[in-house]
């Protein structure tokens, strides 16, 4: 869909596959018979083109903009929903669909429509807070606020209220709701009566033909015009009939081959006989272009009939909304995947057939040999017309789904007749859904068995059988709470500073309003575009490469690789040394050999990105393969490492030594797998030569000065010619860092430098999961041992990780692990011992947390283990093992401005963990099937990270009318830098915050800033700011007082007149000198603690996050509404790592989790039922931190491990004691705990 053709950038590409939702747009189409419009939410990214035909498209810029929001975009904004903002167009839009058809819905109507909404970085709580403010329980509310209830503002109410202990003290309002206007759904945009007009002239039209090149779409109103369009249509023609062409659009999307020859698609959206919906008592007649969503209502619009409630609530399992309101159901069942084909399987539909070759029409059912052979009938000309749902015979229907791991998706439907016979169809077990006919479900295996399912496979089946025996309740409504708490502001001066308050990230109403630019929103002259050339082999010498027949295609301008470097320049920038990472021999384009499936090898310049990418699979290359290291295990039989000695920490005595005093100890292995970053706006850049020699970059990069070094390098020109620059990211998470966000931007400077043109490189998210690495996966052998009373003696610790075909900051990375390897644990003796393996996976990098997720998961995985064998609860053992301040790590650094202890005392408080523990148990005794766990555990994150990128350059300049500019190196990507930065300036400069901006980062203003991570960005940046704030006040206070009757704009004049400076370029050091802290270590530490409970359902494996409570040390918060942000998002990603999220190779390194829909992440349906968040009060922070604040990023995302472990203590439950000792057993239970392997578990022990 043409929405940049239009310059409405708005609307965002986050995966071209219609998972993520970042496309969303709503399509209106008007009824001439009923005189009203129908509102649906669509993929811009799928939808083709002929499906709009005489609708209203609305994108998010259309219902909104920053001057004049609508509802949905201001309270998403004002409520905190936004944070790297390239989600938020998308979750606006598929809301305004729903508000559009039902201005007041239900919390669970709000769930279902955002569930094909991926964020990455909120971990959604405050998205489903702003909107559920528009739910129908609120409609009653006071003029002021949204809505009321029970007297109170509907957010009030919402939020736990036993509380009260807490809310004397704390604040608990990061959004006033009440101050937002109601909701009006009158003030809605009208159907434009232009385009009804036309759509009425145009009744009478045949039929609506589009051309492409290669393509001819014909949309008939009857199907009697289709016999003259096939008689007229060119014999060389390849003719599909297509109900909404989505599917088969996204196939040709995705296909690998480019089509030569000339298509025609007839497609039915418009065909009057296929549009048919007709029900009577004991039949649904249902038109073959009817979408899934048309379906469903239709089945809703019957439900008088229960019988269809299960059918129903089946189609609600359906995992993208917008997705299913285009797609239709005779393409579904023709596609023989899904859920559509064992309902219509089960039922035995009635379907009609047209040809048009004999001008015939016949009925076919839905049966057994329907997806073998019989569904041959329906090629060449024949379609299917529509089908009949026949209710007359059928007693009760049955439906289950699950999708367990890696995008498998498992599901049944059983319909039982009237005389007792049944028909159980299976899906996800063979390529088409199976059937059996009048059987038990005990029987099922057996017969199952007979079609050679694999034994993984087979073990889906009890999980349908015991989901299917539940009674689904489609009216069933969790009510989510939250809870944040958090300390009014207390200016700390002056009445202007805004130091403390919860304001909205600086960019929230451009995000929302869809004005927010990306990198692959610009648009300059003569813009080019560029798609990579992948390495499809793991590694092989490249014999040749042949770019002749991608040179051939129309709009082709170049292909560029390794020979097109500049003889000055280099391949391998990471060598220079003060690259950041250096000594990184990560090279921009395989030169030789390759080393990676996904690793560059060139890449193509074309007029558009389409025609770029279609090109690069025309690109031949000629491979010699060679033995390939894919996993950890390979690189330790092979010795293959990044460094020739391990990496080794100790604290103590051997612990060797120690052992044998132990009274228990646990050994074994453990193995952690990797995690994508998945920021929504893939890799991107855009690089543009100008006059003289001179380059400007807009990188997606947390890090621009090595961008502007490492292009230098490659260019082989000097530094100060090119000049960076970065508005905004979406979302890093690490992933945009050190070598990898060169993967985009490299390739096209040299492209640009080539042909001398601008040029744009955006990656899809298949190039970017191939070609970009992640969090490291990592394998530890552990044994550690505590006492009689459980009080830790010794541990030792030998980790691995992968880090892939390049070193990256690999070994960062590694170093990182190894010294904090205790955790929040003192260990009295302790060994650790880290190796960096080298293989033929793609280059793992940073991500947020940096080795810690790792090393606190690996402790933390051994301590479970080891209390359970002490017969102590977890979280006992826990808390006597916690070290305190003044205590030494391992890393031989001691403990201090630290409140773990506190964080944990008032977890347990906020949490009221003693009854929760106790209702645990209490729930295990009595419920057979679902089980409840609960698991207390902590975070302790030492910053900052030394010296070099503790140092930062800043600009603040006061302009002429009083208004206030302020410029840093660092990258705003959802995490709040900006707002905060300008909240420091805003208290130090007593001015009100709506005077001062940030416009962007730029090497030219800021030049050598360091990386933007380590959750250190406020620290580092507020620091300076404040330092310049103050210097420039120096002068100007004394201004103040000598005028006092004179206003900041004239004080400002007037220090013109005197030539007083109104700008200050500051060089800023983090002062841990200054206030007594050591050379090197941790200033601080940011702590936290997480009380989580969790209930599985021990016969399907699903589980649902029952509360989560976190109270976390964030000092004295900058912005408590950022803060709360990031420890949200940072939990919502951890529990992803540990439940869901996990990259796969096969052995020949072929990556299996190469897409949004192979890979999956947290949505919005697992958000946690209760989520409370509290920042700790009296911080004991480090005196020179900016404003007795601490950094909060990464910190949180550990506590997110907490959900691993309560979902094992759910598990454990099972085994009333029988086999704490079964270390096997015990082992067993890794991440990610996917539902696959969490009934596996419960089963396993059920048996022992
Ligand atoms: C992101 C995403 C998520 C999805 N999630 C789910 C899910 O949760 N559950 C699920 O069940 N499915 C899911 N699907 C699959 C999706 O439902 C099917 O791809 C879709 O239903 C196909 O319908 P269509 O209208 O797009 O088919 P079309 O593109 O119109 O056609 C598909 C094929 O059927 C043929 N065809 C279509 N109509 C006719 C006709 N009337 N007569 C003869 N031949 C015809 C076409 O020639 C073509 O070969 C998902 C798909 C995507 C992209
Ligand atoms: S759903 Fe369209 S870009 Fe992701
Ligand atoms: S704010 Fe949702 S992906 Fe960043």
């Amino acid at each position: 869909m043409p929405v940049y053709v239009c310059c409405l950038t708005g609307t965002k590409i986050g995966c071209l596959e219609g998972v993520c939702g970042s496309c969303t747009v709503v399509v209106g189409k008007w009824d001439l018979t009923k005189n009203k419009a129908r509102y649906v939410s669509v993929n811009a990214c799928l939808v083709p083109l002929f499906w709009l035909d005489l609708c209203f498209v609305l994108t998010v810029e259309g219902i909104g903009n920053p001057e004049k929001m609508h509802p949905i975009q201001e309270r998403l904004s004002r409520g905190h929903g936004s944070q790297c903002g390239y989600c938020s167009p998308g979750f606006v839009m598929a809301m305004y669909a729903l508000l559009r058809n039902n201005p007041y819905p239900s919390e669970k109507e709000i769930k279902q429509t955002l569930k094909g909404n991926l964020c990455r970085c909120t971990g959604y709580r405050p998205i489903l807070e702003a909107f559920n403010t528009f739910t129908s329980k609120n409609v009653n509310g006071c003029s002021g606020c949204p809505g009321q209830v029970n007297g109170q503002c509907c957010q009030t109410n919402s939020s736990s209220s036993n509380k009260n202990d807490f809310t004397d003290i704390y604040e608990k309002e990061l959004t006033k709701w009440e101050n937002f206007p109601k909701y009006d759904p009158t003030q809605e945009l009208i159907f434009p009566p232009e385009l009804i007009k036309i759509i009425a002239s145009l009744q009478n039209e045949k039929v609506l033909t589009l051309h492409s090149k290669n393509l001819t779409v014909i949309c008939p109103k009857s199907l009697k015009h289709v016999k003259e369009l096939l008689i007229d249509s060119p014999k060389s023609s390849k003719i599909y009939h297509v109900s909404s062409g989505q599917a088969l659009r996204l196939h040709f999307c995705q296909s690998e081959t480019v089509e030569g020859s000339s298509t025609i698609w007839i497609a039915y959206n418009k065909c009057e006989e296929m549009k048919r919906l007709e029900h009577s008592e004991n039949e649904i007649l249902i038109g073959a272009a009817l979408s899934l969503t048309e379906v469903r209502n239709a089945l809703a619009d019957h439900s008088k009939n229960e019988v269809l409630n299960e059918m129903i609530w089946l189609q609600d399992q359906y995992s993208t909304p917008s997705v299913r309101n285009v797609a239709t159901w005779s393409g579904s069942l023709l596609s023989a995947h899904g859920d559509f084909p064992s309902l219509a399987l089960a039922l035995n539909l009635k379907i009609y057939l047209y040809n048009f070759d004999t001008d015939e029409s016949s009925i076919i059912r839905v049966d057994e040999n329907f997806f073998s052979s019989g569904r041959a009938v329906i090629t060449g000309n024949t379609v299917i017309t529509h089908g009949v749902i026949d209710l007359k015979e059928i007693k009760s229907i049955r439906a289950a789904k699950f999708e367990p791991e890696l995008h498998q998706l498992f599901n049944m439907v059983e319909v039982q007749y009237k005389d007792d016979q049944n028909r159980i169809a299976l899906n996800g077990f063979k390529k088409h859904p199976l059937l059996f006919q009048d059987i038990e479900y005990e029987n099922l295996e057996n017969e199952l068995q007979k079609e050679t399912i694999s034994k993984e496979k087979l073990e889906g089946l009890q999980s349908l059988i015991n989901l299917a025996k539940q009674e689904k309740n489609l009216k069933e409504e969790n009510h989510f709470e939250t809870l944040q708490l958090f300390l009014p502001s207390e200016n700390k001066k002056g009445k202007n500073g805004s130091v403390g308050r919860p304001l909205a990230h600086q960019y929230a109403d451009r995000h929302t309003t869809g004005d927010a630019k990306f990198v692959g929103d610009l648009r300059v002259a003569d813009l080019l575009h560029m798609a990579l050339v992948l390495s499809t082999e793991a590694y092989a010498e490249i014999i040749d490469v042949d770019p002749s027949e991608a040179l051939k295609l129309d709009g082709v301008l170049s292909y560029v690789d390794v020979k097109d470097i500049p003889e000055k320049g280099t391949n391998l920038p990471g060598l220079h040394p003060m690259s950041c990472p250096s000594d990184d021999t990560t090279p921009v384009f395989a030169d030789k050999e390759v080393i990676c499936i996904g690793q560059t090898i060139g890449a193509i310049v074309a007029e558009t990105i389409e025609i770029a990418r279609k090109a690069v699979k025309l690109v031949r290359v000629e491979y010699k393969p060679l033995k390939p290291i894919i996993s950890i295990d390979d690189a330790i039989k092979a010795k293959s490492y990044y460094t020739p000695e391990p990496i080794v920490f100790k604290l103590g005595e051997d612990p060797d030594k120690i052992f044998k005093d132990c009274a228990y100890t646990v050994e074994g292995d453990v193995h952690l797998p990797g995690q994508q970053h998945c920021y929504m706006e893939p890799q991107s850049a855009v690089v543009v030569p100008e006059e003289n020699g001179e380059w400007t970059i807009f990188a997606a990069t947390q890090h621009a000065s090595n961008v502007q070094l490492q292009s230098a390098c490659i260019l082989g020109i000097m530094k100060n010619k090119i000049s960076v620059r970065v508005k905004r990211i979406g979302g890093g998470f690490g992933g945009k860092s050190g070598m990898q966000c060169g993967r985009a931007r490299s390739p096209a400077l040299i492209a640009a430098n080539k042909l001398k043109k601008p040029i744009s490189c955006v990656m899809d998210r298949k190039e970017d999961m191939l070609n970009t690495g992640g969090r490291h996966p990592a394998f530890a052998h552990y044994k550690l041992g505590c006492d009689s009373n459980g009080k830790l003696l010794a541990g030792e610790f030998t980790a691995y990780i992968n880090g892939g075909y390049s070193q990256d900051v690999t070994v960062w990375v590694l170093g990182a692990l190894v010294c904090t390897g205790d955790g929040t644990f003192h260990v009295p003796n302790i060994k650790y011992t880290g190796y960096a393996c080298k293989t033929h996976t793609a280059s793992n990098t940073a991500m947020r947390g940096f080795g810690q997720p790792q090393a606190t998961f690996i402790i933390e995985y051994a301590m479970d283990k080891l209390a359970r064998k002490a017969g102590i609860l977890p979280e006992k053992m826990r808390e006597m093992n916690i070290a305190k301040e003044g205590q030494t790590r391992i890393d031989g650094h001691v403990i201090k401005h630290d409140e773990l202890q506190k964080c944990w005392e008032e977890c347990k408080k906020l949490s009221d963990y003693k009854k929760l523990r106790a209702d645990v148990e209490e729930f295990n005794k009595t419920s057979k099937t679902r089980k409840r766990g609960l698991a207390l555990t902590a975070t302790r994150f030492g910053l900052l990270h030394g010296k070099t990128f503790e140092q930062a350059f800043v600009l603040v300049q006061i302009y002429l009318d009083g208004t206030v500019a302020v410029s840093i190196g660092g990258t705003e990507m959802g995490q709040g830098l900006n707002i905060k930065c300008l909240q420091v300036a805003s208290q130090a400069l007593n001015l009100p915050i709506e005077k001062i901006t940030m416009i962007e980062a730029n090497t030219e203003k800021t030049a050598n800033a360091p990386v933007t991570g380590g959750s250190q960005g406020a620290d580092v940046y507020g620091h300076a700011i404040k330092i310049a704030c103050n210097q420039l006040m120096s002068k100007l206070e004394l201004l103040l007082k000598k005028h006092s009757d004179k206003n900041w704009e004239d004080i400002v004049g007037i220090a013109y007149n005197e030539c007083i400076p109104l700008s200050a370029g500051v060089h800023g050091q983090f002062p841990r000198g200054e206030v007594g802290g050591s050379d090197d270590g941790p200033c601080y530490h940011t702590t936290g603690t997480v009380c989580t409970v969790v209930e599985i359902d021990i016969t399907t494996g699903n589980h649902w996050l029952k509360s989560v409570d976190i109270v976390m040390d964030t000092g004295d918060s900058l912005n408590p509404a950022i803060d709360i942000g990031q420890i949200e998002g940072a939990f919502m990603q951890m529990y992803g790592h540990m439940t869901m999220e996990r990259v796969v190779y096969d052995e020949k390194g072929n990556l299996l989790t190469d897409s949004f829909r192979r890979y999956r992440m947290p949505t919005v349906e697992n958000v946690p039922e209760k989520f409370r968040v509290m920042l700790l009060k009296n911080s004991n922070s480090y005196p020179g931190a900016v404003y007795s604040s601490k950094g909060i990023g990464e910190p949180p995302l550990l506590l997110g491990a907490s959900t691993f472990f309560a979902i094992k203590d759910a598990i454990l439950s099972l085994s009333t004691g029988k086999v704490l000792s079964n270390d096997a057993f015990i082992n067993h239970i890794e991440p990610p705990l996917t539902q696959f392997k969490l009934r596996k578990a419960c089963d396993e022990l059920i048996k022992i």
